[in-house]
């Protein structure tokens, strides 16, 4: 068999991930819209801020990395994009709750006012409410046998809450103006960035008869990216412009947020995104070529530039 690298590095395989990235795209696009399409009827507003937050744009990331797990083991398509459309509204939320006042108070998301300065803050909760608990009316769903549907929701609810995103941001809000050593810094990263990460290739997996070495290997990969994710997220923070990532650049300094890039400088940073990467590889070793697009999508992410 072709070596993956070799794989990626063809013309042809680089176009057979264009495509398929693409493919993928435009299903999610259609299955948010199906998932949502209650938009029609009142209240009006509410569905309107739903609607302006999950169509603002944004990188997909997660259910890209859903569906491609999901590749590597065989599973169907269309539970894949399902699943995935049910983790994008999670994170959707996770990004309209991080941008009130009450959080980063941030006035800019996707390049455009963010959903509490269009709308307004009261809006913006319950709408960030609404996608949260669509998420797993979408899980439902699912053309899956409800135990498995069921192992999803509880891989979701786990990533989402305190043991995850919601107990990360309330680290990440802690460590405002503070000095944390690196467990701490660590541990924040995991909660509010990697515990979704994680969840979206786990349940990509778990849409297929993964064994338990390939939900522990896949587990690897995905620890190893979502805190690369967080790590490049930073860098660019600190490296681009407001108009290039489309939300507020410098925001970590100003808020005084210890980030890996304000703990240990900008070269550090990029050396560890770039060893992250390379454990994500070595976690994928024992995949064949269906894994491709996850090896893809882990150099997408450290090399990103928004
Ligand atoms: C932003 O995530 C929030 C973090 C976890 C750093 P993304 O950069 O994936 O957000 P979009 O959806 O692509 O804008
Ligand atoms: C992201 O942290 C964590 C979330 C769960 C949204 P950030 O606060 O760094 O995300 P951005 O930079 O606003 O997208
Ligand atoms: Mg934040
Ligand atoms: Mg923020
Ligand atoms: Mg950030």
């Amino acid at each position: 068999m072709q070596n993956v690298h070799d794989v990626l590095t063809t013309e042809e395989g680089q176009r057979a991930f264009a495509h398929w990235r693409l493919a993928g795209l435009d299903r999610l696009e259609c299955e948010l819209e199906a998932q949502l399409s209650c938009a029609l009827m009142p209240p009006a507003r509410l569905h309107e801020a739903v609607r302006y937050a999950v169509f603002g744009g944004g990188k997909r990331l997660r259910p890209l990395l859903c569906q491609a797990s999901g590749v590597a083991l065989g599973a169907d398509r269309q539970a894949l994009d399902t699943v995935g459309a049910a983790v994008e509204m999670v994170h959707i939320s996770s990004l309209v709750y991080d941008d009130l006042p009450a959080m980063d108070d941030d006035s800019l998301r996707h390049g455009r006012p963010s959903v509490h300065i269009q709308f307004d803050e009261a809006t913006a909760i319950l709408a960030g409410s609404a996608l949260l608990t669509q998420a797993f009316m979408t899980l439902r769903h699912t053309p899956i046998p409800p135990a498995r549907q069921a192992l999803l929701m509880e891989t979701l609810a786990r990533a989402a809450g305190p043991d995850g995103l919601c107990g990360g941001q309330m680290l990440d809000l802690d460590s405002l103006g503070s000095v944390i050593g690196l467990p701490v810094l660590n541990l924040m990263y995991q909660m509010k960035t990697g515990a979704l990460i994680r969840a979206a290739v786990r349940m990509g997996a778990l849409c297929a008869e993964p064994s338990d070495a390939d939900l522990e290997a896949l587990d690897r990969y995905a620890t190893a990216i979502g805190l690369a994710f967080q790590v490049v997220d930073d860098i660019l923070d600190v490296t681009q412009d407001s108009a290039t990532l489309g939300k507020t650049a410098g925001k970590d300094a100003q808020d005084h947020k210890p980030t890996y890039v304000s703990v240990f400088g900008l070269d550090p940073s990029r050396r560890l995104a770039r060893l992250l990467n390379e454990q994500a590889h070595a976690a994928l070793a024992g995949f064949d070529a269906r894994a491709t697009y996850l090896r893809e999508l882990a150099d997408q992410i450290v090399n990103r530039l928004h």
